[in-house]
């Protein structure tokens, strides 16, 4: 873990006053002038923030018009940086308080957004998927309320299978967490790794895929992406994660 990481995270303790198991339903956006600016963000390093507003720029021009706007993270190998990514994306889009952002934990086969943030993993969307539990018992909401966290949770049996991204309940949560909300950002395991990934992809209106710089073939991005065509997902871009050292560095590109 880099000192830059170390860093971000004790900012995000400090900053964290009110997080936890507030918001219990979906809301509207709400569009406070007088929310306080995240202090998270402010502990950020000068050159990751630039890259993550670079990224955000591009997310805004490529889903400008769109009337819905989910978006996957998703990379090719295990470790590339898609919870990295989606979660710090996910607060500097809420910081901006003009827009109210959900940030899904997916990645069912190792599930870390509930770390970043401090919460309880032990129900989030599996429960949610196998009927264990209401929509609006697993709404965490974070910090000044621009940002609701759902986090993976454990499901019955730890039952993680294809069926439950493919099922009716999964679409409608999708659908219901659109319209709810301005942006729905879901991290997920890697796609050649795990099935259920390029399932839930085909539900959702955008795919970025995390590649970590000078490690992941370019056969094995290839690979990723046509597992994601096939099952007829929307590829919108790569982000090149950890281009040099520890100094993060996102480039887009549309393909
Ligand atoms: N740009 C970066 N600079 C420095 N460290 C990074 C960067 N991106 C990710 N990391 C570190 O790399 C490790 C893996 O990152 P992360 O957990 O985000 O990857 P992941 O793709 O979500 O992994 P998994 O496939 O296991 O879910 C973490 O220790 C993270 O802190
Ligand atoms: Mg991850």
């Amino acid at each position: 873990m880099s000192k830059i990481f170390d860093a971000l995270r004790k900012a995000e303790r400090s900053g964290r006053k009110q997080g936890g198991q507030g918001n219990k339903r979906f809301r509207s956006p709400k569009k406070s002038a007088d929310m306080k600016k995240d202090i998270f963000l402010q502990g950020l390093d000068e050159d990751f923030r630039r890259s993550l507003l670079t990224l955000r720029n591009s997310v805004d021009s490529e889903m400008r018009d769109k009337g819905s706007r989910v978006i996957m993270f998703t990379s090719a190998l295990p470790g590339e940086g898609k919870t990295t990514i989606a979660v710090f994306l996910a607060r500097m889009m809420a910081a901006n308080e003009m827009e109210k952002i959900l940030l899904v934990d997916c990645a069912v086969r190792n599930p870390q957004i509930h770390r970043f943030f401090g919460i309880s993993n032990k129900k989030g969307i599996l429960d949610y998927l196998s009927g264990e539990v209401k929509l609006s018992d697993i709404i965490n909401t974070i910090d000044e309320g621009m940002l609701d966290v759902v986090t993976a949770g454990v499901g019955r049996d730890g039952n993680i299978s294809q069926s439950l991204f493919r099922s009716d309940r999964m679409e409608a949560y999708i659908g219901e967490a659109a319209e709810n909300y301005d942006y729905v950002l879901i991290d997920t395991s890697s796609i050649l790794n795990a099935p259920e990934t390029s399932i839930l992809g085909s539900r959702t209106d955008g795919i970025i895929l995390v590649v970590q710089a000078g490690r992941t073939k370019r056969e094995v991005i290839k690979r990723a992406v046509m597992s994601i065509n096939k099952q007829g997902g929307k590829f919108i871009g790569s982000v090149l994660n950890r281009k040099k050292y520890y100094i993060p560095e996102f480039i887009y590109k549309r393909v």
